[in-house]
């Protein structure tokens, strides 16, 4: 029997969908038809489910999945910065039984029954990755789900703030902001969601980003070792493929769809303390004076939620803090910065009759310094905007956050977000420097889980989504709003928020740190695979609450603490309200000693630390490091998480366990040096070294040239004068390095307002030569010498500048010259006069 063809197609429509396996899942239906796209190809199932696959670049390929009988969404993600991708040469070839999609780098075949995706390598045909069974859908639920097939020798990196082990493989992992005060390793989910990883095989990567912000499971080899399995509890399977195999080039890719970190201010490199909570502002100052009588160094005091008027966002509680203005000048004469706490909870406080300000209604210039127990300011006008979220009933959601019954603001509005954005005024007009954003996954007292919250309506664009959607990135949308806001209320300065919960994309606008850990040992060697793998997931500015939030430990703890904490972007110590203090002198003389010491190495290494950011907020390769990054083909490097390193120069092997005074410390191949004895070391080997309580083994990598200056009180308390290169040749005898610096504090350096100086040195003969190249970009630096200290270099007695003859001199001295403080070190001293050097050694 012949069938009309509209008969069929009604039936084709209609037809039922697969069988769903035993968990109420079922896969797409065969390929049926095929529509070239200007960018990649749309294939329609026979279930009527599309796939739509997009070349962005020749190693970047997205995969949006809308099944059957599931509402389209408007195409749009929070996370991404960019979606314009001019597309790269491609090609698609149909045969009976696939398509493929080819670039450069990349063949994508799609195997039409049942419906699969290989990624292979264009050049050599190897399949980098495959789906194990079709992407599949459980209608009932909408949860949706991809199934990759898992490699023998495969394992994975990234996947944002987890308490886990560094390699991901064998782990299960769930993406669900939650407020998880104390955890532990395993403690899982915790407060970040970045559902990104890395799959390394055999010595090369790829990347996949899952972007779907519903609550999400990861199963990376956990029930089974078919499969690394990503289920989503809704909305549409929208994936990208990154071809690597450089583990640096895929985290560049990953950035430049997620958004890069900008830099923050030079002061947010410095040392940085916070407690729960310092009041009254007397008690502040008397921290800052502490510190710079006890020479240790400062930037910044943090207040935590008492300095508000009864927990109310954006006021002062003036008992406490009668004169804000008056506090951070007296700070800011110091050379200490003030960041304040805010919370998205904003207390639900109804005006007591006729109070309430209306919009447009002029307020006195600074509402935020007004008592407010009558009529609150930032809820009012909240609430005649409607800006706060509401249950689908139409009533407010009341969370219940510090100051008792709140409401939040729906940050998807972007009306909302100016708003949010101009209350910072409230802080920013007293002198403030950077906004702390906390409980924002977001905490709820009564129901942290979200459960009960499933009714609450976003407006998300106009689609009015539902909790489930919205969780996720509440925090990124408002930390978006934080730091746009601190962009328009002070053009000329870089925003510095710091942030608790994030999702991909959250390092464009935001610094964060790894929440309510504990101040034990354990916690302090979680730090290593937590900062690492946030480096891998796009989020280079992080780092932990020193010596730990929970619990007071002890002097042995902050001082392994800070020697690990003191290469961490973030550097930060902090404490819970009801524990023992934990500046650096409360634990006795010995301990502070150590904390001095390393503060002090942590201010000398400014240059080298800003030009490593620098080199992240431009590539995205983060500054804090597991070896792997650099070593990507060393297979004894997968699961090392108790070293890491700082850019390509420094490998840092701290002690993460009580009473420990040495430890097993690996070196990757290659020529390295000790970094405190400048001793040459042959790496490839694991060495046992001694670890007394005061030293942090700390070696540099052959092949390095590292600037840095003398430490300081502060970062801004003088240039960086004089600048020094140490030179560690690598086994041929060459070495490459550069400083970057700008204005350290303004947006200035987007527009390139910055200098970068090269420097290299290279081995012929008996010959060693530096050059450092002429600075390049118009930004100037006070007048100023540079020292350089070539490492390893034998006995010579002639050092020529430019060709000509430098004198030896006596080290003090300030004139330019050379001399020997021992027989393997030359340090020269020359002028920084913006000009090309070449210094040679014979
Ligand atoms: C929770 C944060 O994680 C912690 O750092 C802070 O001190 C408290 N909230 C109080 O604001």
């Amino acid at each position: 029997m012949r069938l009309p063809l509209s008969l069929l197609a009604s039936l084709l429509v209609a037809a039922p969908l697969a069988a769903a396996d035993g968990r109420g899942l079922a896969p797409l239906g065969p390929a049926e038809k095929v529509a070239r796209m200007p960018q990649g190809a749309q294939v329609t199932c026979a279930d009527g489910a599309r796939v739509t696959v997009s070349i962005l670049a020749a190693d970047l390929v997205r995969v949006r999945t809308v099944f059957a009988g599931q509402p389209d969404e408007p195409d749009h993600s929070w996370a991404i910065a960019r979606t314009d991708w001019p597309p790269p040469p491609w090609q698609l070839a149909e045969t009976t039984d696939a398509l493929t999609l080819t670039t450069a780098e990349l063949k994508v075949v799609i195997h039409r029954s049942p419906l699969r995706i290989d990624f292979l390598d264009a050049a050599t045909g190897r399949v980098i990755n495959a789906d194990q069974r079709p992407m599949a859908r459980d209608a009932k639920t909408g949860r949706v789900a991809a199934a990759k097939r898992l490699g023998f020798d495969e394992h994975f990196y990234g996947l944002g703030e987890k308490a886990a082990p560094l390699d991901r493989r064998r782990g299960e992992f769930t993406m669900w902001n939650s407020d998880t005060p104390g955890y532990v390793e395993g403690t899982d989910p915790i407060y970040q969601s970045i559902p990104f990883y890395l799959g390394w095989e055999n010595g090369r990567a790829y990347g996949l980003f899952y972007d779907n912000s519903h609550r999400a499971r990861f199963d990376l080899g956990h029930t089974g070792q078919e499969a690394a399995v990503y289920e989503a509890e809704g909305g549409v399977l929208d994936y990208y493929f990154y071809a690597g195999p450089s583990m640096k080039k895929i985290l560049g890719r990953y950035t430049e769809l997620t958004g890069r970190m900008p830099l923050p201010p030079l002061w947010a490199l410095g040392h940085q303390q916070s407690r729960y909570s310092y009041y009254p502002a007397a008690m502040v100052e008397e921290v800052a004076r502490q510190y710079r009588a006890r020479d240790l160094p400062l930037d910044v005091l943090y207040l935590d939620i008492h300095y508000m008027d009864d927990y109310r966002v954006f006021t002062w509680d003036r008992s406490r803090f009668p004169d804000p203005s008056a506090l951070t000048k007296t700070l800011g004469d110091q050379g200490v910065k003030l960041v304040t706490i805010i919370d998205p909870g904003v207390k639900y406080q109804p005006p007591t009759d006729g109070r309430a300000n209306r919009p447009g209604e002029p307020l006195s210039p600074h509402p935020e310094l007004a008592p407010q127990a009558d009529s609150y300011y930032v809820f009012n006008q909240g609430l005649a905007h409607d800006f706060f979220l509401r249950r689908q009933d139409g009533s407010l959601h009341l969370p219940e956050v510090w100051p008792g019954k709140s409401v939040f603001v729906d940050f998807t509005r972007e009306d909302a977000r100016r708003w949010w954005g101009g209350l910072h005024r409230a802080l920013t007009d007293h002198g403030v420097a950077g906004i702390w954003t906390d409980m924002n996954e977001p905490s709820d007292f009564v129901d942290k889980s979200g459960a009960s919250q499933k009714d609450v309506v976003f407006d998300d664009l106009g689609t009015h989504s539902l909790y489930g959607k919205n969780r996720n990135v509440f925090a990124l949308n408002m930390a978006r709003a934080t730091y746009e806001g601190l962009q328009r209320l002070q053009p000329d300065r870089r925003p510095f928020v710091i942030t608790r919960a994030g999702y991909a994309g959250i390092q464009r606008y935001s610094t964060m740190w790894t929440g309510d850990n504990n101040a034990t040992f354990a916690s302090l060697a979680l730090n290593i695979p937590m900062f690492a793998s946030l480096g891998l997931s796009g989020e280079t500015f992080v780092g932990a609450d020193v010596p730990g939030f929970i619990g007071r430990g002890d002097g042995e703890l902050l001082a392994r603490s800070y020697e690990l904490a003191c290469f961490v972007p973030l550097l930060r110590n902090h404490g819970a309200v009801d524990m023992y203090d934990h500046e650096p002198w409360r634990y006795g003389a010995p301990y502070e000693d150590i904390v001095r010491k390393y503060l002090k190495l942590r201010y000398r290494l400014l240059p080298f630390l800003y030009t490593t950011l620098e080199e992240a907020h431009r590539t995205g390769v983060p500054l804090f490091r597991p070896l792997l990054l650099n070593f990507q083909d060393d297979a004894s490097l997968l699961n090392l998480d108790d070293e890491f390193m700082i850019g390509d120069a420094l490998l840092v092997a701290p002690v993460v366990r009580a009473a420990e005074r040495g430890r097993e410390v690996y070196l990757p191949r290659g020529r390295w040096y000790d970094f405190w004895t400048a001793a040459p070391l042959a790496g490839g080997t694991m060495q046992r070294v001694d670890a007394p309580l005061d030293h942090l083994p700390l070696y540099v990598r052959g092949g390095s040239i590292v600037p840095s200056t003398d430490s300081m009180n502060h970062t801004g308390e003088k240039p960086w004068s004089p600048l020094r290169f140490d030179v560690y040749p690598d086994e041929q005898g060459n070495a490459t390095g550069s400083l970057y610096e700008d204005d350290g504090a303004s947006p200035a350096y987007l527009r390139g307002e910055s200098r970068r100086t090269a420097v290299s040195c290279t081995r012929a003969g008996a010959a060693t030569t530096v050059t450092i190249a002429a600075p390049l970009g118009p930004y100037r630096t006070a007048a100023r010498h540079y020292e350089l200290t070539l490492h390893a270099q034998p006995a010579g007695t002639t050092v020529l500048l430019d060709g000509r003859p430098l004198p030896e001199i006596s080290s003090p001295s300030t004139a330019p010259g050379w001399h020997r403080p021992d027989a393997r070190t030359v340090v020269v001293r020359l002028a920084d006069d913006g000009r090309a050097h070449e210094i040679q050694f014979r």
